[in-house]
């Protein structure tokens, strides 16, 4: 027999933090430890500001926090994450010491229509160029176009399009940067390069609703984000907190890189967001010299796979000489070289990914996934 369902709200969350106590025997809450509380139907999203010095301390705290949201009727799922005391760019704007800033991450990407997710299983399969050059190709649809490069363990932005410095702070939000009219924002710009990583994983999710919410996007068609590699946790919870409308799975054809693509595509179905499609990256091999093909990674692994799985398979990307250049270079090829066979590629790419989300939501309402 079922009891009728308790509804819990920010308040009731916020009361059993009371009763967690912090580092020196004072309740997190009177501490100022806790900057931020959402209820989200039966989840709830707390996060915790802290000295990334104590990061160790901080995670023990994280799981206690856990467990006593968990106690809160109504709340079946706690999501608790860590944050640095304040981002060093946003100092100036950061409230006093002792008070804990208001932090209401997901309420300013209400102007973005479309937030896509790039992600892979693995590391190294092309999800940065993929995602710089499927954000050039829906921008030259006419699109208005924001990337967001959420790659803790290797934001590649900057590279990617030679950007460097920091964004600048304005009525206490981050202008992004801009290159090829797209607005940029990378962890890159952020993270300093030795913060280690015990305080990066922690930082994942946090970091990303600080960069949804806390950067002047202004008006967008579509913004792209380029996950870390992976399923784990910090991807997952990424995927829960942010209201994506869809997302594109990029592998190359190695049978590692499928299993791992798999995965990744579990993992959105688990946290229903819809599955774009598949992308194969350094599918084939074309010769600079004689124009041969070659199919170095038994090519269409992707394709097959993706049937398999009943998602949509989007299409192939070659290895080429050239994709990696202008990558590296900080001229992506759609960008630098428009109306070459490259961009084409990548230009009918994002033409399917633009067709799915204005298809799947004149189906449905655009799927908001708070938690
Ligand atoms: N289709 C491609 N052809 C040639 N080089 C590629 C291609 N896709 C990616 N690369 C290169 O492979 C390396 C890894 O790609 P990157 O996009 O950074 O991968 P990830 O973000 O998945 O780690 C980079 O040097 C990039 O320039
Ligand atoms: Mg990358």
């Amino acid at each position: 027999m079922r009891k009728a369902k308790t509804v819990a709200d920010e308040a009731s969350v916020l009361k059993a933090l009371e009763s967690v106590a912090g580092p020196g025997g004072k309740s997190i809450v009177a501490a100022g430890l806790v900057s931020g509380v959402n209820v989200s139907g039966a989840k709830a999203f707390v996060s915790l500001t802290g000295d990334p010095a104590r990061a160790k301390e901080l995670e023990v705290l994280r799981v206690a926090v856990e467990g006593a949201v968990k106690t809160v009727p109504g709340i079946e799922a706690a999501i608790v994450t860590l944050t640095a005391e304040r981002a060093p760019q946003a100092a100036a704007a950061a409230p006093p010491a002792g008070q804990a800033p208001q932090r209401r991450p997901i309420a300013a990407i209400e102007k973005i229509k479309y937030i896509i997710a790039v992600s892979s299983g693995k590391g190294g399969v092309g999800k940065s160029t993929t995602s710089a050059n499927l954000a050039l190709g829906l921008a030259a649809q006419g699109w208005r176009v924001g990337l967001l490069d959420a790659d803790i363990y290797g934001p590649s932005a900057p590279r990617l399009f030679g950007l460097s410095g920091k964004p600048e702070v304005v009525d206490n939000k981050m202008i992004p940067l801009e290159a090829y009219g797209l607005k940029i924002m990378s962890i890159g710009f952020l993270v300093e390069e030795d913060v280690p990583m015990v305080w990066r994983g922690p930082m994942v999710a946090q970091a990303l609703g600080q960069m949804l919410g806390e950067v002047a996007w202004g008006e967008l068609d579509a913004l792209v984000v380029d996950m870390p590699p992976g399923t784990g946790d910090a991807q997952l919870t990424m995927a829960q907190q942010v209201p994506l409308a869809g997302a594109v799975v990029v592998s190359t054809p190695q049978d590692l890189a499928l299993i791992d693509a798999r995965r990744g595509v579990a993992m959105f179905q688990k946290v229903s967001t819809p599955i774009l499609g598949v992308v194969e990256n350094m599918s084939y091999f074309l010769c600079p010299h004689c124009g041969g093909r070659t199919d170095i990674f038994s090519h269409g692994g992707a394709r097959h796979d993706a049937e398999a799985l009943g998602v949509p398979f989007l299409g192939e990307v070659p290895l080429d000489l050239k994709i990696r250049e202008t990558s590296d270079a900080g001229t992506p090829v759609v960008a630098s070289e428009p109306d070459g066979p490259h961009a084409a590629i990548y230009k009918e790419l994002a033409a399917k990914v633009k067709n799915l989300l204005e298809t799947q939501s004149r189906r449905a309402p655009p799927k908001i996934v708070v938690g």
